[in-house]
């Protein structure tokens, strides 16, 4: 999939213009380095989008545009990139908003679809799982979660991973987080099929340095005492 920016990412990376210099330019190096069409390309065309970890909202903002049916709602706790988010998202109302959110806190659904793009690495495996459940509970019948990480293999892409999270987390402290923790995806996929979601693995990383893959859940039947 190409990386060139179609219209809806140069819309969405237009809203930033205003924003500091140092935001807009990571705003367009996550264009660059995350492969949101390919995640995009996954969310249902309408219905309740949450992103969990949103960062600034580029990819809420660019699933909104790609598709006027979607409501898209991002979650951060990162605040500051939240309040550059908010304001710059302020004109789309409704279809794309972001807001701060609470550590390992998923707002109630149900949700059409769940996204959390390069978020879990930075928490302990046992928050990661604790996430992925809660967020199962809180999926739409038919309900779809996207988890977009970086896979455990080849060794030499996830070096190169490694190196670029300890420059971006410990060094310039432009994302929030303290320790890197990559599980593999079928770890993951495994967690997710034991909360009863059809799951398929799907490296992404054709054409990237980074090792990107999504675990794509979908939840086909309705789960006793949950959301949806
Ligand atoms: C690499 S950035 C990805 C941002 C966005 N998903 C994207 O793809 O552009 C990781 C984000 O996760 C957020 N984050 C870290 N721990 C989090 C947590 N426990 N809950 C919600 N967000 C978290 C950080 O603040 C940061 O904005």
């Amino acid at each position: 999939m190409s990386r060139r920016p179609d219209a809806a990412a140069r819309a969405a990376m237009a809203l930033f213009s205003d924003a500091p210099r140092a935001d807009r330019a990571h705003v367009r190096g996550r264009w660059w380095t995350a492969p949101f069409p390919a995640v995009e390309a996954e969310l249902p065309p309408s219905g309740r989008v949450l992103e969990i970890g949103c960062g600034h909202g580029l990819f809420v903002a660019y699933a909104a545009l790609r598709a006027p049916g979607r409501q898209v709602v991002g979650v951060d706790i990162d605040t500051d990139k939240i309040a550059v988010g908010a304001k710059a998202l302020a004109p789309l109302g409704d279809r794309a908003q972001v807001s701060i959110g609470r550590s390992g806190h998923v707002p109630e659904g149900p949700w059409a679809a769940i996204v959390i793009l390069d978020v879990l690495y930075l928490l302990p495996a046992d928050e990661q799982r604790a996430l992925l459940v809660d967020s199962v509970r809180q999926l739409a019948d038919g309900g779809v979660i996207l988890v977009k990480e970086m896979a455990t293999e080849p060794s030499w892409k996830t070096r190169w991973n490694s190196f670029q999270e300890t420059l971006a987390v410990k060094v310039l402290r432009i994302t929030e987080g303290g320790n890197f923790t990559f599980v593999s995806p079928d770890t993951m996929a495994d967690w997710l099929r034991e909360e009863g979601l059809s799951v398929d693995v799907r490296p992404l990383d054709r054409g990237h340095l980074h090792p990107h893959v999504l675990v794509r859940g979908e939840r086909t039947t309705t789960v006793a005492g949950t959301a949806g």
